[in-house]
């Protein structure tokens, strides 16, 4: 249960419905500049116009092309920065007036966190659970889970990249937040480390009810973790703001079949298959529903070619840019 830390609390009443949640993050007409130029006299303007909610048991993706203020933004909601314009609140706490308020109960985690590289995992932890007047112990089995209690004697220096990603997620955890801040934590993980923690992450959201904000490029991360999602534009305007499951919906396929064939291919043949598709140079790139679909072309293309005439079929799922270019080709 959700322990409500807060008075006068803010809620949504969803129409037709007698469920009020209540309102975990609120942002409204958020702008932010930095200074640049060589004196530092010119601004660019980082976000603009950047208005959301985030209701109790919701988690939020932030996707956009690189710039276009994803961290910015999750250090907005973290208070490392302060917007220019707009308000921000958490649990109904204004950042401007609650500030501490706020950051007890967010938790941020960096891939810019660097560590003592001759401290062992032990001391590290133990030197960022003292800031946080937290307990090591408390994170134990997200230790265990991850492998990391293997390695608690072992120097920071020897970690491999995805260890200290991990290990950066297990500060972020120190802490007991509310609300947990992701920037691109999975980046440097392979594929079975990944699925550990996002599993592990999503066990911890369902026992102790966290909200997420998170950035990252995998649609497999976005889509176990995350109900709404906000796509930005270059320039950190708001794109689309909605649910993950609506934005999928409205993507007309899953998976796309790259063919690159040793000759040209004619039209007449590419109808014949029945599924739309596009020619981009040497090869021709079909959109499919499901991976039977795939199985289907796949069949077909063999059927009526060679094997030699093919030097390559590849196929892969919808991803995040993929889906971040079809809005943004929609929009124009
Ligand atoms: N502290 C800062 N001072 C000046 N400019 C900054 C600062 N932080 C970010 N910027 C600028 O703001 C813009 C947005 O940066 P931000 O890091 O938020 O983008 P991003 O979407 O996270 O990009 P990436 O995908 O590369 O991580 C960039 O042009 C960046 O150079
Ligand atoms: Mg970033």
């Amino acid at each position: 249960m959700r322990n409500s830390l807060l008075n006068g609390a803010h809620w949504n009443s969803i129409e037709g419905e007698n469920i009020m949640r209540e309102i975990v993050i609120e942002v409204k007409d958020v702008m932010k500049q930095f200074p640049t130029g060589a004196f530092l006299h010119k601004k660019i303007q980082v976000l603009d116009e950047i208005t959301f909610e985030l209701e109790e048991g919701e988690n939020l993706a932030i996707v956009g092309p690189n710039g276009s203020g994803k961290t910015t933004l999750l250090k907005i909601l973290a208070t490392i920065y302060l917007p220019d314009k707009g308000s921000v609140k958490i649990y109904d706490h204004d950042i401007f007036k609650d500030i501490s308020k706020v950051r007890d109960m967010i938790s941020f985690v960096s891939p810019a966190l660097s560590f003592q590289k001759k401290l062992t995992l032990r001391e590290t932890l133990k030197f960022f659970s003292g800031i946080q007047d937290s307990n090591i112990e408390d994170i134990y089995p997200f230790l265990e889970e991850i492998g990391l209690d293997q390695l608690m004697d072992e120097r920071l220096e020897g970690f491999s990249e995805g260890q200290k990603a991990m290990t950066r997620l297990a500060i972020g955890m120190l802490k007991h937040p509310k609300i947990l801040l992701l920037d691109e934590v999975t980046a440097t993980l392979d594929v079975r480390r990944k699925e550990e923690v996002i599993d592990y992450i999503d066990k911890l959201d369902a026992k102790l009810d966290l909200t997420l904000g998170l950035i990252d490029h995998d649609p497999m991360v976005v889509d176990r973790l995350c109900h709404k999602i906000l796509l930005l534009r270059r320039g950190g305007t708001i794109l689309r703001f909605a649910n993950v499951s609506d934005l999928f919906h409205e993507i007309p396929y899953r998976y796309d079949v790259k063919v690159y064939p040793r000759k040209p291919l004619k039209t007449k043949v590419l109808d014949s298959f029945g599924f739309p598709y596009e020619k981009l140079g040497d090869f021709v790139r079909f959109f499919t529903q499901s991976k039977k679909e795939v199985d289907e072309i796949h069949d077909k293309l063999f059927e009526k070619l060679e094997a030699e005439e093919i030097i390559e079929f590849s196929t892969s799922g919808l991803s995040l840019e993929d889906m971040y270019f079809f809005f943004l080709a929609k929009e124009t």
